[in-house]
């Protein structure tokens, strides 16, 4: 019987993967302006990291992650976001001691999490995030948000709502976390255990709840932002100007609780607006980790960052019916007729390339019309014809194919004059 791919996860194959190069290559040339760099951590980490940073009572670390124990007995497992990694490097590698501060940092590359695949959800995806470390700057919050805006932009998407929160300070979590354990635990018994189990541990997860969601207690629940002191709201309302001064439109809603443990000050999440996107509508998410840097065992330091998955990202492009040009076709094929044009063809072919043009030939002996139908099947822009007479002659033709006009030029310097024909 064949074998099939594991559930929840993708091949991307030609034709498709044309889209995935074209965003991560925008990503790129965006954390190049706005300076960030990247880093690449391990696919896998010690278990204890993911536990201690993201969170033991987030779905994620209870229900989600794909652990396993090496043959030293070890417990890794399959990173499931980035930061938590980041972070670790950033501490393991001493990166708040570099000249540079903040330490900004992007990365890219196949998270994993499991959860029952749907559409937009995935157990292997691809994630694009960053992560700037050392600055308490509000300034940076507002750079975090807009970065990962104007990707979205600069492919085209235009249907997008930005959902920003504060979970406020340590002082101001403690006090919401209070009026939380205050509201919940006279029927915390209506509740799933998950939440009976979170009210004690992690209310603020309550609030996250898929199963509770239509529980009367949920929207009557006290706001964080009613819980604010002084200093976290003056953080906040530095947020909202910044975002205000670059022009990027935001809603502020007090419900939006993180699935992640580490948030205080900003959360926020990109949505996307358009019709037949689906249930899922979270592009991104991200937000302030204050506490987390020293959770994993590095100085007090500041954070900030946000994700997204390339794959709801396609999809969003596709809601839209956003069209994007992909640069198609080669610049040469080569068809050869007769045994020593084909021999030579071998050696011209590799010139051609070597000088920097992509360049293609027959593998099957086929007939002249048969080569070029290849060619207009690799969209190639122009033929170059080569014949045993032409060959002894040091003659080759070259046909432009859009236009169907044919020259004939010296073998010998075939590949710096076509060069120049490129021009
Ligand atoms: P997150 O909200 O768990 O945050 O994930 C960020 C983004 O990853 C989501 O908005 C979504 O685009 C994508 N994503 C998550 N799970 C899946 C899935 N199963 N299939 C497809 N896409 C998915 C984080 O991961 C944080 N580390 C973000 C962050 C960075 N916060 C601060 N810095």
């Amino acid at each position: 019987m064949a074998i099939s791919i594991p559930r929840g996860t993708q091949d991307i194959l030609p034709g498709e993967v044309e889209l995935w190069q074209l965003i991560e290559q925008k990503a790129r040339e965006l954390c190049e302006k706005y300076q960030y760099q990247e880093i690449r951590t391990p696919i896998f980490e010690h278990t204890e990291l993911f536990s201690r940073g993201v969170g033991d009572t987030t779905d994620i670390v209870q229900k989600e992650m794909y652990t396993f124990e090496d043959r030293g007995g070890r417990s890794l497992t399959l990173r499931p976001e980035g930061t938590a990694s980041t972070v670790r490097a950033f501490v393991e590698k001493k990166l708040f001691g570099s000249a540079n501060q903040p330490v900004k940092l992007y990365y890219m590359g196949p998270m994993f999490r499991y959860e029952r695949p749907q559409s937009g959800r995935f157990r292997q995806f691809v994630q694009f995030g960053i992560e700037a470390l050392g600055s308490n700057d509000p300034a940076i919050d507002a750079e975090v948000i807009s970065l990962a805006m104007n990707l979205y932009k600069e492919m085209g998407l235009k249907k997008l709502k930005l959902v920003i929160n504060s979970l406020g300070d340590k002082e101001s979590r403690i006090a919401h976390r209070e009026a939380l354990v205050q509201h919940f635990k006279p029927r915390i018994h209506e509740f799933c255990s998950d939440c009976q189990n979170r009210l004690e541990k992690n209310p603020l997860r309550i609030l996250d709840c898929k199963q509770d969601r239509e529980h009367e207690l949920m929207s009557t629940a006290p706001s964080i932002l009613e819980y604010l002191n002084d200093d976290s709201k003056a953080y906040f309302e530095k947020v909202q100007k910044y975002l205000t001064q670059l022009e990027i439109p935001f809603e502020v809603d007090a419900n939006l609780v993180r699935g992640l443990d580490y948030y205080n000050h900003t959360a926020f999440e990109i949505m996307s607006d358009a019709e037949g996107f689906g249930a899922i509508t979270t592009l991104a998410g991200g937000g302030r980790y204050n506490g987390l840097v020293e959770e994993i065992g590095g100085p007090e330091t500041p954070g900030i960052g946000f994700a997204l998955s390339i794959e709801r990202f396609i999809a969003a492009l596709k809601a839209e019916g956003v069209n994007i040009e992909i640069k198609q076709g080669i610049d040469c094929y080569l068809v050869t007729l007769g045994e020593e044009a084909k021999d030579y063809s071998v050696g011209l072919l590799q010139q051609l390339r070597l000088a920097g043009i992509s360049a293609e030939r027959d593998y099957f002996n086929r007939k002249i019309k048969a080569q070029f139908k290849a060619a207009d099947r690799l969209k190639a822009k122009f033929v170059a014809i080569l014949g045993d007479e032409e060959l002894k002659n040091n003659k080759i033709n070259v046909k432009n194919m859009e236009t169907g006009d044919q020259v004939e030029l010296d073998l010998d310097s075939f590949v710096s004059t076509f060069l120049e024909m490129q021009q």
